[in-house]
């Protein structure tokens, strides 16, 4: 395999690497600018109905709405008919936000500080008329990082684990009592191949992703009670800027650590995996795709439980959970430290 299939997803097409059973009206509907209760066939409207009967606009929060896949989707969200708090962590984002789409209604949002969750959340209430509930909630905000375990100071290894864990949770128990009052409520977590696929020099990310797997899987199981819906998205890489903040990010921590006995012994391998992030940054997936995904697990009446995005990221995630199975963790072992040689 070469080192290009295993650490770029092949761009897609169209959806074809989202698995969807009913892809054609998935595409239609999708791909629409309609409100979301117009491209649905009667069978399905029911469901809508039933949300839209609220008398307005069906509401939801995505976290990190000032870059990336959060933006895209809260851009997308509010074109399709949804009323849509972008959560963003300064006003300066929020404002330019506002100015792309009027519709977005901005909240400030730090997923890492427990007041600040509360704060929106208390907001969000009171915005929300007449009792009504929130209908979904996207839980997007998100860190990576590149630093081998060995030099990563604790600190940064608890940051990435506090925004991309402990802050979909702080997020959640804060939103929850008004996705209670909404009819069939949604909840998305964007996690990432990274839940299933650990790769050198992803310790940290590796980590908070498979985390994030697992807690998704509990919500969902502690929400039927509920009538809530709970999806995890896995994308592959996806084209946004969170590879060159990653980047940036990781050099600092490999700087800081350069005093440290082992780093040198790590220099060439941390080249090789900001190389072959940087070079899946640039061969990854359009945001369109998460947003196709995002809209899906918001609004089909049948959500999936998990989302899985990009050709190679499916091919991966599956070939990974068979070799496991079969004890053959040593085949993916060469075949990913084999693609890193390559950079
Ligand atoms: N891009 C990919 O290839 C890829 C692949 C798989 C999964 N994902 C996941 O997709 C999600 C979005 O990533 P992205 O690619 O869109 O990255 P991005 O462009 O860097 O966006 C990350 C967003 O998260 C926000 N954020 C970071 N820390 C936060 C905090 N403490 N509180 C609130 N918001 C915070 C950022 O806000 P600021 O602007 O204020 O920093 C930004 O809006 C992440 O969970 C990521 O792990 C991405």
């Amino acid at each position: 395999m070469s080192s290009w299939s295993l650490f770029t997803p092949v761009r897609c097409k169209q959806l074809h690497s989202i698995q969807v059973r009913d892809q054609s009206r998935f595409n239609s509907r999708a791909q629409s600018k309609r409100s979301p209760t117009r491209a649905l066939s009667r069978g399905r409207r029911q469901w809508q109905l039933a949300v839209c009967s609220q008398d307005g606009l069906p509401a939801v929060l995505v976290t990190g709405a000032s870059s990336g896949i959060g933006r895209a989707v809260a851009l997308h969200l509010a074109s399709s008919g949804w009323r849509v708090f972008g959560g963003v962590r300064r006003e300066v984002d929020g404002a330019l936000l506002k100015e792309e789409e009027q519709r977005i209604e901005p909240v400030i949002i730090d997923v890492a500080n427990a007041e600040s969750v509360a704060k929106a959340a208390a907001l969000v209430r009171g915005l929300l008329e007449d009792d009504r509930g929130l209908q979904g909630l996207v839980n997007n905000a998100g860190v990576a990082m590149v630093a081998p375990l060995e030099l990563i100071p604790e600190a940064e290894f608890a940051l990435v684990m506090d925004v991309n864990v402990l802050g979909p949770l702080r997020v959640t128990q804060c939103f929850l009592p008004l996705l209670k009052k909404a009819p069939r409520a949604r909840i998305v977590n964007v996690g990432s191949q990274a839940g299933t696929l650990a790769y050198p020099g992803f310790g940290a990310y590796n980590c908070s992703k498979f985390a994030l797997e697992a807690f998704s899987d509990t919500l969902r199981m502690e929400m039927k009670m509920f009538d809530i819906s709970v999806s995890h998205l896995s994308p592959g890489a996806v084209k946004t800027p969170i590879w060159e903040r990653s980047g940036k990010r990781s050099n600092d921590v490999m700087e800081a650590a350069s005093t440290h006995e082992a780093a040198a012994q790590y220099q060439e391998l941390n080249r090789q995996t900001l190389a072959a992030a940087g070079n899946a940054a640039v061969k990854g997936c359009s945001v369109q795709e998460t947003n196709f995904a995002i809209s899906h697990a918001l609004s089909d009446p049948k959500p999936k439980t998990h989302y899985i995005i990009g050709r190679a990221a499916n091919v991966m995630i599956r070939l990974r959970k068979l070799l496991g199975i079969l004890s053959l963790d040593w085949v993916f072992d060469w075949l990913v430290l084999n693609a890193l040689s390559k950079f």
